[in-house]
């Protein structure tokens, strides 16, 4: 079956990032002139994906916003002949169907996926984390993975290595090296202390399951921080199928905390043709 439906957990506090966040959603803060989630929403979409449920909680109604016409918005550029920006404008709404449901409390990333199951059904999916932006010059990071999930038949997350001292921020794997960039993964465990780590090989925010990971996610109880994690779900997965991890050897960038938000701005503005001379030049000068 092809993978043509991803879910986009998005029901984070975000409260690294307060009090910018305390009434804008995180995956709605800026990168530049777009928010976070567009970027995340393209992505799905140049891999292929034709659905996407986005999980949101209360207060994160600008993202339903933002992914609907803007019939005011529209009308108004309209009479004005403003086409430039029509034409940016109006395709937001037609990326892709777009869905939304709602999680009532924090109770993890896997109770988050776990709510996907109906809209699943028995696909294989993907699932881009609100955080986690990805650039690659080829081709981008979810392809990749839907590419080896086309291979092999077999669940697929990204991966990237990661300083000793940072691993008790991420899930980790271990694993055999099958290929260049490719692990067969043989364990995973939630933000071990380096201590703990059996390597310094992360699980970043992209993946491709089989939908026998909501079953896993069912029997899965609260973990590292009381909440359901979907690591030890992954975990559980791997004693009925195998399940690779891929290194992605693009940029990563984590949008979720201060530093990570504004080395993510400085990247992405120079790259973008129309600024990044001018942009360069005053970073030239601060610097
Ligand atoms: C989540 C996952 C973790 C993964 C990380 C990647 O953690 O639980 O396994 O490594 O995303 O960004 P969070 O960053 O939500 O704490």
């Amino acid at each position: 079956m092809k993978v043509r439906k991803a879910v986009i957990p998005a029901a984070g506090l975000g409260t690294r990032l307060l009090p910018a966040t305390k009434a804008v959603p995180k995956e709605m803060l800026p990168i530049l002139d777009k928010p976070a989630i567009q970027y995340i929403v393209e992505e799905a979409v140049e891999a292929g994906i034709e659905e996407i449920l986005i999980i949101t909680n209360r207060g994160k109604d600008a993202i339903e916003n933002h992914f609907d016409i803007s019939y005011e918005l529209e009308k108004h550029l309209e009479e004005k002949n403003n086409q430039e920006m029509l034409e940016m404008l109006k395709p937001i709404s037609k990326m892709a169907k777009i869905y939304f449901i709602r999680q009532q409390s924090p109770n993890g990333l896997g109770h988050a996926v776990g709510m996907a199951k109906e809209f699943i059904k028995d696909e294989p999916f993907a699932v881009l984390l609100g955080d986690d932006l990805f650039y690659h010059e080829e081709q981008n990071c979810l392809k990749s993975l839907i590419d080896i999930y086309d291979r092999e038949k077999k669940s697929v997350f990204a991966l990237m290595q990661v300083p000793l001292a940072d691993v008790s921020k991420y899930g980790i794997i271990s694993g055999n090296k099958v290929e260049e960039n490719l692990y067969n993964v043989k364990g995973l465990i939630e933000k071990p202390s380096p201590m703990e780590a059996p390597t310094n090989l992360a699980v970043i925010g992209r993946y491709v399951f089989t939908s026998k990971i909501f079953e896993m996610i069912e029997e899965t109880k609260p973990g590292k921080g009381g909440e359901i994690q979907l690591t030890d779900a992954m975990y559980k997965l791997l004693a009925f199928q195998g399940m690779y991890g891929y290194i992605f050897d693009g940029k990563r960038y984590d949008t979720g905390n201060l530093l990570g938000y504004l080395k993510t701005i400085v990247d992405y503005a120079l790259r973008r043709e129309d600024i990044s001379e001018s942009f360069k030049e005053f970073l030239k000068e601060k610097i």
